[in-house]
């Protein structure tokens, strides 16, 4: 099944307590979700990343369904050492859904 943003709105509610995303989005606990994708790894300058997160900005990673998917499914495992306390989602299906979601709210 593709992913369905309206399925991604909830399960999206696993990630707003610390991120916000769509019309006036700020940065919370975690980073506003603006314009994340095409936006480089940990480089929103008001934001205070992990130095784990910034290195692998620097070092080219950029965000893109491929990359959030590999990130949310285990983020500890993707970028070690990455200040986001949040276990991972393991349902890849789960996963292209609130990355349908994220792409239709981040370029709002
Ligand atoms: C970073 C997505 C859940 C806190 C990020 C980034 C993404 C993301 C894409 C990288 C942003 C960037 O480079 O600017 C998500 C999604 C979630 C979720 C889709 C739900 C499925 C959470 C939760 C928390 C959180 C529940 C807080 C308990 C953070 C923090 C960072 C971050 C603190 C910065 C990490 C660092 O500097 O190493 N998140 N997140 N996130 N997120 Fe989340």
């Amino acid at each position: 099944e593709p992913g369905d943003p309206a399925k991604g709105e909830d399960l999206y509610r696993a990630c707003k307590s610390c991120h916000q995303i769509g019309d006036n989005a700020r940065n919370g606990v975690g980073p506003h979700l603006d314009g994340l994708f095409g936006r480089q790894a940990g480089s929103l300058e008001e934001f205070r990343y992990s130095g784990a997160m910034q290195q692998k900005g620097q070092d080219g990673l950029v965000w893109n369904e491929f990359t959030i998917d590999a990130y949310l499914e285990k983020p500890n495992a993707y970028i070690p050492g990455t200040r986001m306390s949040y276990r991972g989602m393991r349902d890849p299906q789960d996963r292209l859904h609130v990355i349908a979601y994220l792409k239709a709210l981040s370029a709002a």
